[in-house]
């Protein structure tokens, strides 16, 4: 069991609180979205209003070493906008300067630079990890994003400290659990994005579960192919046709797959056409769901009780080519009480700008974490939390 923090505990204590603040950057490595800093302000403010003092761990990207470029500080001054009445100040190394720390306030809170600026943090490092528990009485995990990774801020530290999941943590695994236990049907799976081979296992673990599965991407083009269908220059692996072939046998009726797609002959082709499956052409290239299968896709939506939904369905790096995905989504908030759960970075970029996401249920803080979840129905962050030695 993990133990969540509350009203009552934990109090008047020095916390490493460790959150997933890897936002989405611009090209000029400005903040592009928030979202994770605000999913985890109830975490900061309940803990800031037992008045606990705080020490924030995240990480940013993956630098190599010391990169200024991914120093935690725009992340920094963006959390300062959202505590006021708080000092929000970035330590630049924490390893030779603990003299703020040592005299830290009430209305201080403290933020670590970018943790994989630490090799010991990738390592999960013996003396890293306990060089980061010294610096604290107790430890709160709010960062399901990273709970995959096993990390010292991540597995290390709960073995070292008495630790705590945050609210957000709560919530992912509250929503994720719902979806794997107690689905109420009909039940669809959205699958899309890039590649077959990050989703095969979630694929197989969700097949028995849901009534429907609806495919888009590259994931669905390798599956056509493994029907015979000509896909032209379209992304796909074709090293996996066996697996997709045993998968679509395993599958029955439960697979559902587009009937038409938006075709270019590159990704950056201004005047795409849309094509029947059957039509396309070795010199097409598949950027994005057709108008048929939007419908389709749509009309199964509009039937389910619940959806979940990771993956772009098109190109999406090109916003020409998220109209599909975009199309999901509005079937998705339009249909009556659906219980819906979405995540993933790119998924979300797909659909940004669409002014419909309050009416997800939930949307996940999680990409590679949420698929790791969704199929082996626990983490390693999860599993050290619970078994931190105060339990
Ligand atoms: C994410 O963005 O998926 C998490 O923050 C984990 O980051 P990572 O994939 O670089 O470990
Ligand atoms: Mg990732």
């Amino acid at each position: 069991m993990i133990k969540f923090i509350s009203e009552t505990e934990p109090k008047n204590t020095h916390i490493l609180l460790r959150v997933d603040f890897n936002v989405s950057l611009n090209g000029d490595y400005t903040i592009a979205d928030d979202t994770r800093i605000r999913q985890s302000l109830p975490t900061i403010k309940l803990l800031l209003q037992n008045h606990n003092k705080l020490i924030l761990i995240s990480h940013l990207g993956r630098p190599k070493g010391r990169d200024p470029k991914l120093s935690l500080a725009k992340v920094t001054m963006q959390l300062a906008t959202y505590l006021p009445g708080f000092e929000v100040t970035l330590l630049s190394d924490f390893l030779t300067d603990r003299s703020l720390i040592a005299k830290q306030t009430e209305n201080q809170v403290l933020m670590l630079e970018n943790i994989r600026f630490y090799d010991g943090e990738k390592n999960n490092d013996a003396q890293f990890t306990r060089d980061l528990a010294s610096l604290a009485d107790s430890y709160v995990d709010d960062a399901f994003g990273v709970c995959h990774r096993e990390d010292a801020s991540v597995v290390g530290i709960p073995r070292l400290l008495p630790s705590f999941g945050g609210l957000l943590l709560k919530k992912e695994i509250t929503a994720m659990d719902a979806l794997l236990n107690n689905p109420i049907h009909p039940y669809i799976a959205i699958l899309a994005g890039a590649k077959i081979s990050t989703k095969l296992p979630l694929i197989h673990r969700l097949l028995p579960l849901v009534d429907h599965l609806l495919l888009g991407g590259g994931l669905a083009n390798t599956m056509l192919l493994a029907k015979g269908i000509q896909i032209g220059k379209s992304i796909a692996e074709s090293e996996l046709l066996d697996d997709a072939k045993s998968i679509l046998a395993e599958a029955g009726q439960k697979i559902i797959l587009p009937i038409d797609a938006i075709v270019g002959k590159a990704t950056d082709d201004p005047t795409p056409e849309n094509k029947e499956i059957e039509a396309i052409q070795p010199s097409d290239m598949i950027l994005d769901i057709g108008n048929k299968t939007r419908i389709l896709y749509a009309d199964q939506i509009a039937k389910v009780k619940t959806v979940i939904w990771n993956g772009p369905l098109g190109y999406f790096e090109n916003p020409l080519y998220r109209q599909g995905s975009k199309a999901i989504c509005q079937a998705i908030t339009d249909t009556p009480d659906i219980v819906s759960v979405i995540g993933g970075g790119e998924t979300l970029a797909a659909i940004a700008g669409s002014g419909q996401l309050e009416k997800i249920t939930h949307i996940s803080t999680g990409g590679g974490a949420m698929l790791e979840y969704l199929e082996k129905g626990t983490l390693p962050g999860i599993q050290a939390l619970e078994s931190s030695f105060s339990q």
